[in-house]
């Protein structure tokens, strides 16, 4: 499976890499683009490339859109620290980025690919969106968008909207107006996929990519401690578990729209649960529940994946 990842790491986002990184022999990670949401779009990509140096995977790195498509910046501070992945002191990247922007690299890379390309969007979808609206025949080319963000009944950031499509709500109408087959990871199958603060022991091991691991959750898991949770969602691990074990997940295919007006619902992903709704709208795969603890052995099997690489 040739894949793109577009994200804004973000603790979570990294997470997700790792398990890229550690199927091979299921991902084809063609290369990943990095987009303002967590963090501003220069910190993410420092910190992307800071990752992939110390792993010593290079793939290409693509910088992306600064802002979202009405020219709004919204960073996240207080879950990922000022530096957008707080916690590691991760030594400077020996790798640097292509140079081309990120929609020119994916619209390249995929028209030279002779099979589709899954794109798995981690962070707010402005990039995905101005590739489709400036390379609409692309389109064909591409299997599957599988995303982090959205809800069926609350929100994060806010009551209503979940925190990647409200930074960019036009650009994810787009998306989910595009006829492209989405899985959507919404906060309810997100916040199944939780990993309690006594789990988090299990990375405090001498694997490099475990010892990352374990330093990003310790910071990851401050917030969920703040807020008195048991543990911390890992939102963006979920769209590439569930490419790699779908079985995992229970999924309900539906009709999503996405608010871009509305004064208190702006940014919220409107599915149509109605079971009597027409089918012939639905444009989404969205995931609602997994296996909690097969989850979190296959988050720890990654890392012990990633360690063997040395
Ligand atoms: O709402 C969770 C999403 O917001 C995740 O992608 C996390 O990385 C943050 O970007
Ligand atoms: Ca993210």
């Amino acid at each position: 499976m040739k894949i793109i990842f577009d994200c804004d790491p973000g603790h979570d986002d990294i997470f997700a890499l790792c398990a890229l990184l550690a199927h091979p022999e299921l991902f084809d990670l063609l290369g990943c683009t990095t987009v303002a949401g967590n963090q501003t779009v220069e910190k993410v990509t420092d910190n992307l490339l800071r990752v992939l140096s110390y792993l010593h995977h290079k793939v290409d790195v693509s910088i992306g859109s600064p802002c979202s498509l009405d020219g709004r910046t919204f960073v996240q501070p207080v879950a990922h620290g000022e530096s957008g992945m707080d916690g590691p002191k991760l030594p400077e990247s020996n790798f640097s980025v292509t140079g081309l922007d990120a929609v020119e690299w994916i619209y390249q890379t995929i028209f030279d690919q002779s099979s589709p390309v899954t794109i798995v969007a981690t962070g707010p979808l402005t990039n995905i969106a101005n590739l489709l609206s400036h390379y609409p025949s692309i389109k064909s080319r591409i299997e599957r968008i599988a995303i982090m963000g959205g809800s069926l009944y609350s929100g994060n950031i806010t009551s209503q909207a979940e925190f990647n499509i409200y930074v960019d709500p036009l650009a994810a109408k787009i998306v989910f107006d595009s006829g492209i087959p989405i899985t959507m990871s919404g906060l309810e199958v997100c916040h199944q996929a939780m990993i309690l603060h006594s789990e988090i022991e299990r990375f405090n091991t001498k694997g490099k990519a475990s010892k990352l691991t374990y330093e990003l959750l310790e910071f990851y898991s401050r917030f969920a401690k703040h807020l008195g949770q048991p543990g911390s969602p890992l939102f963006d691990l979920c769209p590439v578990v569930e490419l790699l074990y779908p079985h995992l997940f229970t999924s309900v295919d539906l009709f999503v729209d996405v608010e871009t007006q509305g004064e208190l619902t702006c940014g919220k992903t409107v599915g149509d649960v109605r079971g009597w709704a027409d089918k012939s709208k639905v444009n989404a795969k969205v995931l609602v529940d997994v296996d909690r603890q097969a989850f979190i052995d296959v988050f720890v099997e990654n890392a012990g994946m990633l360690d063997k690489e040395g």
